[in-house]
């Protein structure tokens, strides 16, 4: 007979740290909970009836919440009544970015069959698709059982540098401004070599990287911690971990409950309603680890359970805006620096201003090639293209052209590129030129939105030049769309079903049937974020 043996004690606070028996005791349950991750796989049953599809649960494998525009209120509307897998599926920011590592479906299954048991890694998702997905997650042992469709398989790479989890070094080469003076925009062109770790890429994929969070950051937080710096964490400095291991925005809920654990009065009950979700003050949403050490002053958890709530760093995506085939063993991308005010103090975007300031030619760093879902060239090469691409979206176009020439393609090239100003925002402007006298890019439609009184952007120009993007079309041109998400994106969009509908002699409906059409068919791609 098998005797059932008490859970083993873990001990994760030391007993040195400056807590009671009790406060120790409980600690040790929370973290042992947060790090008892590993996942544990799913029997058939449970597995068959989180992973339940369209055979015989009324599901139509329709996801109609698959749309980046749709606030998660209204994505979760559209999942009611569907299985556990579709309603994740619904959690998760809609934009097949990759950087979890997954298309949303597949991370959705994933999580589902339990194969994955990593629940906050869909970065434009943040805090509301973690707490969603948490949520559901709990259900997944509700389960009734029903007949197992195909089970969730992870898409892990397992060669060095495919993969988040498997990633290798790479060498930073140098950094040059694209922006002139007078831009309100700092943009970077960035060089890495790969000649050392013989990593290849295709063009339309982005690399991952592993950025560091800022010194002088880490060192503000470590001064509110009251803690040495020197102070040792599983054989690394608390310096080297801040800087190297764990995300400092925004702030995780697990860290609102432990500090509502070691306060008491009104900081407990603040800390226990944001760890709910809560915004007690009206401040949530500006509250980054070293904001949430201000607002609680003088709470100075002990470094190793401070650490312990903390989120670890997530890599970083960037689309390549070089080609392999024309530059072998370099790689280079096109990043907009992220920097901010809240309140008086200047927040910075993790990976972008690493690369813009805190990286030098010669270092190393941890970097990946993440394959794209569904964003590549035709593969005949005969076939026109239509690349819109504003701002940082021009990256990847760059590469496609770079690439065409390179391989000699002889389809068609027409960029739509756009960005405030053209005196300054112009980013490879000789180098487009060039590329246009050459031939190899037959047309170049630009779009400055602050030149004139009125904004004018990209979709603009699309509908000015309606007749010719409509001849392309019907000539059987592949069109791509990269850069921001939430408006542009969509904008474009719209502006290409009210082509259609105008120079292709079709109702709005149609017009709408046809887009959706070149989509289903991969000759309407996007890759946006
Ligand atoms: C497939 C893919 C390709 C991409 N390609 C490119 C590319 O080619 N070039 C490029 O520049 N980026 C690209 N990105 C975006 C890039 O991955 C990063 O998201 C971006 O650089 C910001 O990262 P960060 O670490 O610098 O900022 P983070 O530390 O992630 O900070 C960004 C966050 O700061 C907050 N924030 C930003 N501005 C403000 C503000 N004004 N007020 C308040 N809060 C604010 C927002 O919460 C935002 O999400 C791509 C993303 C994907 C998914
Ligand atoms: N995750 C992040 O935090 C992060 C990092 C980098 C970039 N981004 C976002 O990613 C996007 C790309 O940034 P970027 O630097 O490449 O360029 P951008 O800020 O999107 O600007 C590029 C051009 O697009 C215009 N534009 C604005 N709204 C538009 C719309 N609805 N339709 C068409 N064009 C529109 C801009 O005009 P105006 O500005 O004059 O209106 C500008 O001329 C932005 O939304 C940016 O905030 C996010």
């Amino acid at each position: 007979m098998n005797q059932i043996m008490p859970p083993p004690k873990i001990e994760i606070i030391p007993s040195s740290a400056p807590f009671s028996e009790a406060q120790r005791s409980w600690l040790n349950g929370f973290f042992a909970g947060l790090l008892s991750d590993a996942p544990t796989p799913l029997s058939a049953e449970q597995g068959a009836a989180v992973m339940q599809d369209a055979a015989g649960d009324g599901d139509d494998g329709d996801a109609p919440w698959h749309d980046q525009t749709i606030p998660i209120a209204d994505r979760m509307k559209l999942a009611e009544g569907r299985p556990l897998q579709r309603r994740m599926m619904a959690a998760m920011a809609q934009q097949d970015c990759g950087q979890c590592g997954y298309n949303c479906n597949d991370y959705s299954e994933a999580i589902a069959g339990k194969n994955e048991a990593r629940l906050n890694l869909c970065v434009p998702g943040g805090k509301e698709t973690a707490r969603m997905l948490k949520s559901l997650y709990e259900e997944i042992d509700k389960a009734p059982a029903a007949p197992l469709s195909a089970p969730a398989v992870p898409v892990l790479a397992v060669e060095p540098g495919r993969s988040r989890d498997n990633p290798i070094a790479a060498k930073f080469v140098s950094r040059r401004l694209l922006n002139k003076k007078g831009s309100e925009k700092e943009t970077w062109h960035i060089d890495f070599d790969l000649s050392g770790c013989g990593l290849d890429y295709v063009v339309g994929d982005s690399f991952g990287i592993f950025a560091r969070n800022d010194l002088g950051l880490v060192d503000q937080i470590i001064a509110l911690l009251g803690a040495s710096h020197t102070t040792k964490i599983n054989g690394k400095t608390l310096r080297e971990v801040l800087i190297d291991d764990v995300s400092l925005a925004p702030a995780p809920d697990t860290l609102f409950e432990l500090i509502s654990f070691i306060t008491g009065g009104s900081y407990r009950e603040k800390a226990r309603a944001l760890a709910q979700g809560e915004d007690p003050d009206g401040d949530a949403a500006t509250l980054d680890v070293m904001a949430v050490l201000q607002k609680f002053s003088g709470v100075r958890p002990h470094p190793e359970a401070f650490v312990e709530a903390l989120e670890p760093l997530q890599p970083r995506l960037y689309s390549f805006s070089s080609s392999h085939n024309a530059t072998p063993g370099k790689l280079s991308l096109t990043v907009d620096c992220v920097r901010y005010v809240i309140g008086k103090r200047k927040r910075l975007g993790l990976a972008s201003t690493f690369l813009a300031e805190r990286i030098n030619p010669g270092d190393e760093l941890k970097v990946y090639v993440q394959k794209a879902h569904g964003f590549a060239l035709p593969q005949d090469p005969k076939t026109p293209i239509i690349m819109i691409g504003p701002g940082t979206g021009v990256a990847p176009f760059r590469a496609f052209l770079l690439d065409r020439r390179a391989t000699g393609a002889p389809g068609k090239n027409w960029l739509f590129f756009g960005h405030q100003r053209s005196d300054c925002d112009f980013f490879y402007a000789d180098e487009l030129n060039a590329l246009k006298t050459s031939g190899l890019l037959t047309r170049l439609s630009l779009a400055w939105s602050r030149d004139g009184d009125k904004k004018f952007y990209v979709q603009d120009r699309m509908r000015e030049v309606g007749r010719e993007l409509w001849t392309w079309l019907a000539e059987g041109a592949n069109l791509y769309i990269c850069g921001d998400a939430k408006r542009m994106a969509k904008d474009v969009e719209r502006a290409l079903v009210d082509i259609v509908a105008q120079f292709g002699a079709r109702t709005t409906d149609e017009a709408v049937a046809f887009v959706a059409e070149l989509k289903k068919k991969g000759r309407f791609q996007q890759d946006v974020y």
